[in-house]
């Protein structure tokens, strides 16, 4: 961050002045959520990582945080160090919807965090529902029962645009898209955008972009930078000021199944999480 503005505030790496964004207000009462998928169809780009540590920093805040893996793979649960054989799963849920989310809703070792598991029952589920009525809307049915107990909920997506994943949009209220500061970041990106908005078109009205969120950027290449100057270029302010860097410290922290907030919370990484839930917060995706 060695460039500044006229009045000497520093140039963040998505080419603006970078802010301080303020920690939030407490809450006085909690609920509704507001629902967020984390979405994006290309893989290993940060979805399940930034699930884990955006909640935990959201739960810092003194939010109340319900994050549902929404992945076959179960990687959401792993890294909240949840096993997942032989309890309920997301997947009773969405079989059978009049059954009591409660019953599938774990408390992590992290207050104020709760799970809804997944695991590779989760596979079976687009065979299972696709000839349900109103098959896109399930999810949705499922949260609405637990909304109102908390201010955020989370939904770590499977890289893929599947039914899962519309169920995901048709539920949530805003989507966040995490993009690998990667050559290829933004190959797939319009197909994303697409399916978003015939989501919008078709299903649910109000869903909006709350942003693209780089992820394992690294300031020292040039390679990183001229990634996060053309997403940048593409989506304008949608790219979110806060930026991730590059760092082992996440698969460290996945192994031993805690989000890096508590894992190392002086890391930069712990921090840049922190500063992106308060950005969420700034920008009213969050209460
Ligand atoms: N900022 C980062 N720096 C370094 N490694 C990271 C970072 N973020 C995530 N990783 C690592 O990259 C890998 C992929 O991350 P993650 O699982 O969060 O992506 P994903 O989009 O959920 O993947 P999938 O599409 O398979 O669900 C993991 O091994 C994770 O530990
Ligand atoms: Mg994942």
């Amino acid at each position: 961050m060695a460039k500044k503005t006229k009045d000497d505030t520093p140039i963040g790496p998505t080419g603006r002045p970078y802010q301080g964004f303020p920690i939030p207000a407490p809450l006085k009462a909690h609920g509704p959520a507001r629902i967020i998928a984390l979405c994006n169809q290309k893989g290993g780009v940060g979805k399940t990582t930034t699930s884990i540590n955006l909640a935990a920093a959201f739960a810092e805040y003194g939010r109340k945080v319900l994050a549902v893996d929404f992945d076959p793979q179960g990687a959401l649960s792993a890294g909240l160090g949840i096993p997942t054989h032989e309890i309920p799963t997301v997947y009773d849920l969405l079989l059978d919807t009049k059954r009591d989310v409660h019953e599938a809703i774990v408390h992590t070792h992290v207050e104020g965090l709760d799970l809804i598991p997944a695991n590779i029952d989760l596979s079976a589920a687009e065979v299972h529902l696709v000839n349900e009525v109103a098959r896109e809307t399930i999810l949705s049915r499922v949260l609405r029962q637990v909304a109102g107990e908390y201010d955020v909920i989370l939904i770590d997506c499977q890289p893929s645009l599947g039914l899962l994943t519309v169920n995901a949009l048709t539920a949530a209220h805003g989507v966040l898209i995490p993009l690998e500061c990667e050559f290829f970041a933004l190959r797939g990106v319009a197909l994303l955008i697409e399916t978003i908005d015939k989501v919008r078109d078709r299903l649910n009205p109000s869903i909006t972009l709350d942003g693209l969120l780089a992820t394992m950027y690294d300031a020292r290449t040039l390679h990183s930078r001229e990634v996060l100057e053309r997403v940048v270029e593409a989506f304008g302010d949608d790219v979110l000021e806060t930026v991730i860097g590059r760092t082992v410290k996440f698969p460290d922290a996945s192994v031993s199944g805690v989000p890096i907030t508590e894992f190392a919370p002086e890391h930069p990484a712990a921090q840049a999480y922190l500063r992106l839930a308060r950005e969420l917060v700034a920008r009213g995706a969050v209460a």
